[in-house]
């Protein structure tokens, strides 16, 4: 009854050319002069999007500085240190706090580009014999950056806000699943983190066969949901950019989202559906067992909406999804035995009857 296609290998996410087009965006940046070689990319990101950009970011010339919500799995920090990036590690707060992680991003990119200005004029005012600027001392302003004094500049990758994200996936992600299924689909599925993947990918299927149906499954703590079926981020708690998300949300990293961002836009949906944390654990179990996948939350979450697009179309029908992460980022709580029944998520099922099939 069910055939979920799996268009990516796992090692997808550590392929140069990411798909959420982060090789493409140093480059572009580069190209238009927002960032300049030896200059910072900066990213708030839970994971994927800043190992894609630390991975690329040194062959353009630059650094890359991540800003992480501490509730992340450990091992996405030690993958970004082992490339090379500088990250901070901060307090999960709502998006209208001044430090929320990509606030604090944001604001990284213009102190190294403020950095670069007062390193040149500091470089015009030894020339002067003068270690003052604008009433401050050069040296207690340069004490205050985290980045080097020679950095020149900084540029925010801004991958909620980016529509070089929706592109890449118009471009790349839907052709992609297009060529490998021989354009013969029904349904495509997939939860949002920045919404850029099921923008891009929905707006390019219905483009080409406006019959396909294209889903979002949100998971736990995700106002998306209510905004796809009733329009409104309508609850108290998921009131956009209002709620705190916090670790007990939801164990899935990287996807659920209280606000539209400019990317989740241009989505063309046809409905959502719900998944629950404990279905994701369940799910990548049975993939594990029966079809030898290690997969991390997203694709997880990714595979219960396929089965829920499954039971809604009936028999016959081919439905695509995703897997964006593999289990291996995932080792210290999505695969974590210890931490899932701290967390009342031990999986138990033998099939996909926590879905209701047999
Ligand atoms: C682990 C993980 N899952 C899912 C997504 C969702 O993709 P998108 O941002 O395109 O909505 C991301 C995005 O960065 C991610 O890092």
């Amino acid at each position: 009854m069910l055939r979920v296609f799996f268009p990516f290998a796992l090692a997808l996410e550590d392929r140069i050319s990411s798909r959420l087009g982060e090789s493409e965006v140093p480059f572009k940046a580069l190209e238009s002069g927002a960032l300049a070689e030896g200059g910072v990319v900066t990213e708030g990101s839970a994971g994927s999007s800043a190992i894609s950009l630390a991975t690329v970011a040194p062959a353009y010339g630059c650094r890359c500085h991540v800003v992480i919500p501490d509730d992340a799995a450990l091992e996405k920090a030690q993958i970004l240190e082992a490339l090379g990036a500088t990250i901070e590690r901060v307090r999960p707060v709502s998006i209208t706090h001044r430090d929320h992680f990509v606030n604090i991003a944001r604001r990284r990119a213009l102190e190294a580009s403020e950095l670069t200005s007062t390193t040149r004029k500091e470089n015009q005012i030894d020339a002067n014999d003068s270690s003052q600027i604008n009433g401050h001392s050069v040296n207690e302003e340069k004490q205050n950056m985290k980045f080097p004094s020679e950095c020149k500049g900084g540029f925010f990758a801004d991958q909620f806000e980016n529509l070089a994200n929706f592109r890449s996936h118009y471009e790349g992600t839907g052709p992609e699943i297009w060529e490998q299924t021989s354009g013969k689909l029904d349904a495509f599925i997939a939860a949002a983190g920045t919404g850029g993947t099921v923008a891009g990918v929905s707006q390019f299927l219905k483009d080409k066969n406006s019959n396909i149906k294209c889903f979002l499954i949100d998971p736990p703590g995700s106002g998306l949901y209510n905004k796809v079926t009733r329009g409104v981020m309508y609850t108290r708690e998921e009131a956009e950019g209002r709620r705190l998300k916090n670790p007990f949300d939801t164990i899935t990293e990287g996807i659920g989202i209280n606000r539209l961002t400019e990317n989740f836009k241009l989505a063309k949906l046809d409905g959502a559906f719900r998944g629950t944390d404990m279905e994701a654990v369940e799910m990548s179990r049975y993939l594990l067992k029966n079809d030898g996948l290690f997969i991390g939350s997203s694709s997880a979450m990714n595979c219960v909406g396929a089965v829920r697009v499954a039971k809604a179309l009936g028999p016959g029908h081919t439905i695509v999804t995703i897997l964006c992460d593999s289990g291996m980022r995932h080792l210290s709580k999505f695969h974590n035995a210890d931490y899932l029944s701290e967390h009342g998520l031990t999986p138990s099922a033998n099939g996909l009857e926590f879905l209701g099939l047999s």
